[in-house]
């Protein structure tokens, strides 16, 4: 049994990313329509989140909805696009007593004007706050953010460095991924985070996002403390 006091006495991650995956296959093996695995998964994302704050994670980012996403059926699409209100009208609340700041990734260009307001709102209301940054990944995609940075870049004058497009990235003034978690069973990256998590520590799992628990994210942490991170380097090398 993982223990949190275990956990918390050594190094944490200071960013945390998520592929937010299995929710459809979840609700399948339960005779469920997909919808309800995403509800399923929207509530978890509540319970791990603020677990997360209170281990003293700095930042999560979960990958909601991918630029990919929108070839699914209609159906589906709408009501993954129903997902920010929920956001808003559930959950809140909980990220608001425990401090987290809410930040999204991704384009806004193709979202509703209701689902525009949305992210603007929720954003603006918890700017302020102190504890963990909760960066929701919606219409996200690691190629389309670096080109969109790019972009914004056209017209730069000197020479662009690392440091500079970082910047320009969604995720802005954010650190690096230490930790990038799958769980679903696919050992994929699907377009998540391709610039942050240039040197993440890589955790698949095979429970769907409906089932991980506070148990999965301590397991994973421990097996990030586990992990060599050389960057290139010769550090704790044979
Ligand atoms: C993740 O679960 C949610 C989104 C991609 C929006 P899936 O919907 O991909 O669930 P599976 O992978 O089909 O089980
Ligand atoms: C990745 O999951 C995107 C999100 C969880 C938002 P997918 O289910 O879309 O990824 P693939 O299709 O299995 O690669
Ligand atoms: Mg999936």
């Amino acid at each position: 049994m993982m223990r949190r006091k275990n956990v918390t006495k050594r190094p944490l991650p200071k960013h945390i990313a998520i592929v937010l995956d299995g929710n459809g296959r979840w609700a399948k093996k339960r005779g469920l329509p997909r919808t309800a695995g995403h509800q399923r998964g929207a509530q978890n994302l509540e319970r791990i989140a603020v677990f997360a704050s209170q281990l003293g994670i700095g930042v999560m980012s979960v990958y909601a909805f991918s630029t990919e996403n929108w070839q699914r059926p209609q159906a589906e699409v709408d009501y993954l696009m129903k997902m920010p209100k929920l956001f808003e009208d559930e959950y809140e609340e909980a990220f608001r007593a425990s401090d987290i700041k809410v930040v999204f990734s991704g384009r806004r260009d193709r979202l509703s004007k209701e689902n525009i307001d949305l992210l603007k709102r929720v954003e603006e209301e918890s700017k302020d706050r102190q504890g963990m940054v909760l960066n929701v990944c919606l219409d996200y995609g690691g190629r389309d953010e670096i080109v969109r940075a790019i972009d914004t870049l056209k017209n730069h004058e000197e020479p662009i460095d690392e440091a500079t497009l970082g910047a320009a990235l969604d995720t802005g003034a954010l650190p690096p991924v230490d930790l990038l978690i799958r769980p679903g069973g696919e050992q994929r990256i699907s377009n998540f985070m391709l610039w942050q998590a240039a040197y993440a520590e890589l955790v698949f799992m095979k429970t769907p996002w409906p089932a991980f628990s506070k148990r999965h994210l301590l397991k994973a942490v421990a097996n990030y403390q586990k992990r060599n991170r050389r960057f290139g380097g010769l550090k704790g090398r044979a």
